[in-house]
């Protein structure tokens, strides 16, 4: 896991994976529509070294955790779920990672994905990508219950693509810019209980859940073509529709429609809930970096903390990242 360098110092691999904002699709993609997600500048990173002793550890200093494989909780459960797939469980090789995520958990960035990769990344840096796939599946399955595995493919690339659950990523061209502001509600809300919350909806309303999915599979592959023309002012329409949708499903909250309104009064192309909804963060396109600005003053007056991000562009996320050590 660890080698030395030319000099003969230990070095200690670091894995690394972006976060992602879903453009369009989702909860639709847990049913076999099709996303459009993109991976961001921000992300996570996780380094391990063996160790004499088990069990294995699992600490990220910045937020005051640290589980041991075996804890009850959902991160010691994922952490073991994600070593048993790698073959490394038990006390025989026991491994101490650390991990960082610039993400807000539960913020609908992606957070537990991109350090599920991070951390499957750092115990093995050149294991193939199906093994990556399987090992990030086991731990997003502790969190997700029945992920569509869009965030994990986004964590591991980067890049804008087209994810279709059980078919996997296409990558879209990008034929401008995708400039993004991404607000945050203050609140942050459980994927796992989101999707359970849409699946028992579509058992009540099977008929309005089918038309909901339906027109958001129209809206994903005309935002396809707008993102491969350049389009971002069509684009921008797009998610604002997509937003309708979604809170027609009562995925959105109070907080989300006012930084979306916002956003729209700031001169956002577009604006809508990213993720799991129910909380978490909100998405707006933007012409440019200049034009970000009176989004995120808007915001920040009205109490909100927000940030800028572009669309990624490179297809592995371990080259682009900045934070990891
Ligand atoms: O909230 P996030 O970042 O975990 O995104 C969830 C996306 C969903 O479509 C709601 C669920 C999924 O597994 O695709």
């Amino acid at each position: 896991m660890s080698g030395t360098d030319d000099s003969g110092a230990v070095t200690i691999p670091v894995g690394t994976a972006c976060g992602k904002v879903i453009l369009l699709g989702e909860h639709a993609v847990v049913y076999g529509a099709p996303a459009i997600a993109a991976g961001i500048e921000r992300g996570a990173w996780a380094r391990a070294r063996r160790i004499e002793e088990g069990p294995s550890r699992l600490s990220i200093p910045a937020w005051g955790v640290l589980v041991h494989e075996g804890d009850p909780g959902d991160l010691g459960r994922a952490f073991a779920a994600l070593l048993t797939e790698a073959g490394i469980s038990g006390r025989e090789a026991p491994v101490a990672v650390e991990a960082e995520a610039q993400l807000p958990p539960g913020g609908g960035l992606g957070c537990s994905a991109a350090l599920g990769v991070a951390v499957a990344r750092a115990i093995e840096p050149g294991a193939p990508e199906a093994k990556l796939a399987a090992r990030v599946a086991a731990w997003e399955g502790v969190f997700h219950g029945n992920p569509s595995g869009v965030d994990a493919a986004c964590a591991a690339n980067g890049g804008c693509v087209l994810f279709t659950k059980g078919t996997g990523v296409e990558p879209i061209r990008i034929g401008a810019p995708l400039h993004l502001c991404i607000g945050n509600s203050g609140t942050s809300s459980s994927t796992k209980e989101m999707v359970e919350s849409v699946a028992r909806l579509r058992a009540r309303k099977p008929d309005v859940a089918r038309k909901t999915f339906d027109g958001i599979t129209a809206l994903v592959r005309n935002a396809r073509l707008a993102i491969e023309a350049g389009d971002t002012f069509a684009l921008g329409r797009l998610m604002d529709l997509n937003q309708m949708l979604l809170s027609g499903l009562f995925l959105s909250t109070p907080e989300i429609e006012r930084l979306c309104g916002l956003a729209r009064d700031a001169g956002a192309f577009g604006a809508k809930l990213t993720g799991a909804g129910g909380g978490g963060c909100v998405v707006a396109l933007v012409k440019g970096e200049e034009a970000a600005e009176p989004i995120l003053e808007a915001w920040r007056s009205a109490g909100f903390e927000g940030f800028t991000t572009s669309v990624l562009r490179v297809e592995r996320a371990d080259v682009a990242l900045g934070g990891a050590p």
